[in-house]
């Protein structure tokens, strides 16, 4: 079991992988299908998965529960700076513990997205959340997805994809998981929540999502979990 606590740390560059097991980054848009992929890819492999997405809704949790202004970069630096975020990975599910409270089930609300892409702009809660990321991959064997993980956190990854695909569709996925959750949401206004999210995180000035310029572009549009997912296994099978 991996266990991660957040404190202000530096962390330097991973050192190289261990017994070929590789670090492999997943980018892309919120419903594009990665975290399932990244879960399947990380299982088929026998590696961890770390959803960074968790960390930032974790963030957003607590500066929710604080009633701290989420604009206010001050106030939510010194929230972090008394704030304990703790990660554990058990096979490919993630726990996620703010100061010893486990929130994991609490993170996947509407409110705590929208909220998690306004702190996610913040190069405070960036820079606070780098060394978590950082040390959780330590060691390679690991199967990384966000925003930024092949640009920012992890440029020196061994293998990285970006995927992508056509808004409705990813909003169509979207709706389908949040009724299967019980989240009822008009279509209308979860299309108009997706493009502000997708818009805040493609144009903000710190580590926007972006591909990085060796990653492998994937337009999963038209194609299945398992297709991605057969793909994905090929071309990291080339690398190992
Ligand atoms: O992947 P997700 O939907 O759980 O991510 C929630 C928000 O967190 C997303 O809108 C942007 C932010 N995020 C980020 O900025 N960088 C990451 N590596 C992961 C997530």
């Amino acid at each position: 079991m991996n266990t991660i606590i957040g404190q202000w740390q530096e962390s330097g560059q991973r050192p190289e992988s261990k017994d070929g097991r590789l670090l492999i980054t997943i980018d892309g848009p919120a419903g594009v299908g990665k975290s399932t992929v990244a879960k399947k890819l990380a299982a088929r492999l026998g590696y961890t998965y770390l959803d960074t997405g968790a960390l930032y809704r974790g963030v957003a949790w607590k500066v929710r529960s604080s009633h701290v202004d989420p604009a206010d970069s001050k106030q939510v630096e010194d929230l972090l700076s008394t704030t304990k975020l703790v990660l554990t990975a058990r096979e490919q599910t993630l726990s996620v513990f703010v100061d010893a409270q486990d929130v994991t089930h609490e993170l996947r609300s509407l409110d705590v997205s929208q909220l998690a892409s306004t702190v996610a702009a913040l190069p405070q809660v960036r820079q606070w959340l780098l060394p978590i990321q950082r040390e959780f991959a330590n060691e390679g064997g690991i199967v990384v997805e966000g925003r930024d993980m092949g640009t920012k956190v992890f440029p020196q990854a061994d293998v990285k994809f970006f995927l992508d695909a056509d808004p409705d569709i990813r909003i169509s996925r979207r709706y389908r998981e949040l009724h299967a959750d019980d989240q009822q949401k008009n279509w209308d206004d979860l299309r108009r929540e997706m493009t502000i999210r997708d818009d805040r995180d493609r144009s903000r000035e710190v580590a926007p999502l972006i591909p990085a310029i060796d990653a492998m572009m994937i337009d999963t549009s038209n194609l299945s979990i398992d297709q991605v997912l057969d793909h994905l296994t090929e071309v990291v099978s080339a690398r190992q």
